[in-house]
């Protein structure tokens, strides 16, 4: 483990819709203890000392963006999102490049809606895979015994769990390998659901970093519940 943490890029795709949320905005824009959970999500990064920069993925009629605080920031470049979450990073990705950015540079790639990443497992990703040749992504190990069930949602099987991890984000690689793996994969029209499936499909191994289970993505309502509750009685 290095102790010096790199410099790096932070990429947020914040295009979706939220379908599964079914809330009356993206999820992205639902408040958490006074702000958007896309601020949130932008927060862990906009105060680390490492950031170079920040590109942020939203759909191009995204009329709540504009009203954020964090809107006017000079370290926050606005791209437009894509059809899939593959798109928009992508684009992110293409915008970087045209700034200059570098191939051997560092790209984070975190959910708009995972609103309670924690500086200490920030820093132990950039800690961890600083040398790296792959790069790789924070995760947690499966807890719960994992069932396989058949058409009919009964149990035909049960998975042995000890090589199962959720992958969670942020995900790190540097920017021409996932640029490439990224582009590759979307033309190949490979399932493509988080940056390490493309790097994977690439043929390259990315490093798992167990991280806290509490960085989890707002995806039904329940999430958000759970996480006002916990913000709530634990004033951050
Ligand atoms: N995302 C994106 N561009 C897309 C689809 C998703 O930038 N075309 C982003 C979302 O805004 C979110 C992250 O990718 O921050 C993870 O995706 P997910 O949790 O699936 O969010 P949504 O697609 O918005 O939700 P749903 O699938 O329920 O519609
Ligand atoms: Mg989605």
């Amino acid at each position: 483990m290095s102790n010096s943490s790199p410099a790096f890029w932070a990429v947020i795709p914040a295009a979706g819709v939220g379908a599964r949320m079914a809330a009356d905005r993206p999820k992205q824009y639902l408040q958490l203890g006074g702000r958007s959970i896309l601020e949130h999500s932008l927060g862990c990064f906009l105060d680390h000392p490492g950031l170079k920069g920040l590109v942020v993925s939203l759909a191009f009629d995204d009329p709540f963006w504009p009203s954020l605080q964090c809107a006017a920031d000079p370290r926050i470049a606005r791209v437009d999102g894509g059809r899939e979450r593959a798109d928009s990073v992508l684009n992110a990705l293409l915008y970087l490049h045209a700034q200059g950015a570098g191939d051997d540079d560092w790209v984070l790639v975190h959910d708009a809606a995972r609103p309670n990443l924690s500086r200490e497992d920030l820093d132990k990703l950039l800690a961890e895979l600083a040398d790296d040749p792959v790069g790789g992504l924070l995760a947690v190990p499966a807890r719960d015994t994992l069932k396989r069930v058949d058409k009919n949602g009964r149990a035909v099987e049960t998975v042995d769990r000890s090589l199962i991890w959720q992958a969670y984000t942020p995900q790190m690689f540097r920017l021409g390998a996932l640029h490439r793996a990224l582009a590759d994969s979307l033309v190949a029209d490979a399932n493509i659901t988080d940056e390490s499936s493309a790097i994977e499909w690439a043929g390259q191994a990315p490093r798992l970093i167990e991280g806290r289970s509490d960085n989890i993505k707002v995806t039904r309502p329940e999430d958000l519940e759970w996480l006002r509750l916990r913000w709530t009685t634990s004033r951050r």
